[in-house]
């Protein structure tokens, strides 16, 4: 979508994945969703130098709002949970040099349950959104079938936009939908929505990871020309700093994230993240290829047993290569190639190859050269290829 948001993909926090609709703040105060926890986020996101990495975004998802809309029709926050208001907690998240993103629902229910947006509430809420202050919409698609999402995703965008805020928007609706041509049009949702849900919700574990990976790397002619400027594939959310995949796994999820261009989300506690999980989150090479202002979407190039090689174009002639190694046990696997084999051919003089999470400057490497790596058992060695030209 032009709408001058998201030139590069969105970076920020997101509450789904890791805290749910977990709203028993009389038990869990610390953790429920509430005004509490986004403030808690945002201090986060500026005190521990998120911010300054590119994490702006802080985004409420489902189980914000009351049980029912207010008299005037209005969506409200529950009053319990958000005692300050929506509107509030936009002027805080701002005064922090931070964006907000809020979340709801095309359908009679959110997928939890709560008040849904219907095509009739479409204005009301883009108009309450943009009053509120908010900077982002997350728009998904339970209790609605496929003809009322045909007409209610394009609706909100003209709304989002009619508002005169400028509103980024996250739409769904591929997602429910199967995801791919004929049934998804992404020509259109490029037009219409600055990033998109393309394919089922991430869960706290590695096979969820493996199988989002294999899924856009099997559609990818489909799924990569659809990406560029303001208009992202979003394999959802970071699993890093969870429970539920190691050290070298969360290192393969972000380096597979950055090849695809897909939005970096972190859904996780920034209070006891740990000091290794912040160091791969904060990895500035990473960040750098994962930002790249071509914004083209990269590709799975060679998969062969459990190995598989990912190639991104970058802008000056770089290019970013990730060797995945799905085995799930057994010793580090010897890889050999070229930068020939990799098709990167340019620059004949040869490149400097860079091991982004080793932070190590392997040499430089004439074009059939041989590039000697090993890598761990779901791991991921990330390059970052840079020509001598
Ligand atoms: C389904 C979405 O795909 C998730 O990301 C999350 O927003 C839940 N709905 C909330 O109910």
């Amino acid at each position: 979508l032009d709408n001058g948001m998201m030139r590069t993909p969105p970076m920020g926090w997101l509450a789904w994945e890791r805290y749910r609709c977990n709203t028993d703040c009389r038990n869990d105060p610390e953790n429920c969703i509430s005004e509490h926890l986004f403030k808690i986020m945002a201090d986060r996101l500026v005190e521990d130098g998120w911010r300054e990495f590119g994490y702006e975004y802080i985004n409420i998802d489902d189980c914000w709002t009351a049980k029912e809309r207010d008299s005037k029709g209005q969506l409200q926050a529950d009053p319990d949970r958000f005692p300050s208001g929506i509107k509030a907690l936009a002027d805080y998240v701002h005064s922090r040099g931070l964006k907000l993103g809020i979340y709801s629902d095309l359908g009679n229910f959110t997928c939890a349950g709560y008040p849904g947006t219907t095509l009739d509430t479409i204005n009301i809420d883009a108009q309450t959104f943009a009053a509120w202050g908010v900077d982002m919409l997350k728009f998904d698609g339970c209790y609605s079938n496929s003809t009322v999402k045909a007409i209610g995703y394009p609706k909100m965008s003209a709304a989002l936009n009619a508002t005169g805020r400028r509103i980024a928007y996250s739409c769904s609706w591929p997602a429910y939908e199967g995801g791919l041509p004929p049934k998804v049009n992404y020509t259109l949702l490029g037009d219409i929505c600055n990033l998109w849900r393309n394919y089922g919700d991430i869960q706290d574990c590695w096979e969820s990871v493996v199988s989002i990976i294999e899924w856009y790397g099997n559609n990818q002619d489909a799924l990569q020309p659809a990406a560029g400027p303001g208009r992202w594939n979003d394999p959802d959310m970071l699993l890093t700093g969870d429970f539920g995949l190691s050290y070298e796994q969360e290192k393969s999820q972000l380096a597979i994230w950055a090849m695809l261009a897909a939005p970096f989300f972190m859904s996780n506690d920034l209070r006891t993240i740990s000091k290794e999980a912040v160091d791969i989150l904060q990895n500035r090479l990473l960040i750098y290829i994962s930002q790249d202002r071509l914004g083209i979407q990269g590709k799975r190039i060679m998969k062969s047993h459990a190995i598989e090689m990912w190639k991104r174009t970058l802008v000056a002639g770089q290019y970013a290569v990730a060797i995945l190694n799905k085995a799930t046990d057994g010793m580090p696997t010897p890889f050999q190639t070229s930068l020939a084999l990799m098709n990167i051919l340019d620059c004949t003089l040869g490149y400097d190859v860079i091991d982004v999470f080793a932070k190590k400057n392997q040499g430089f490497f004439r074009l059939n050269d041989t590039i000697y790596l090993r890598v761990n058992p779901t791991g991921i060695v990330l390059l970052f290829i840079k020509p001598g030209c």
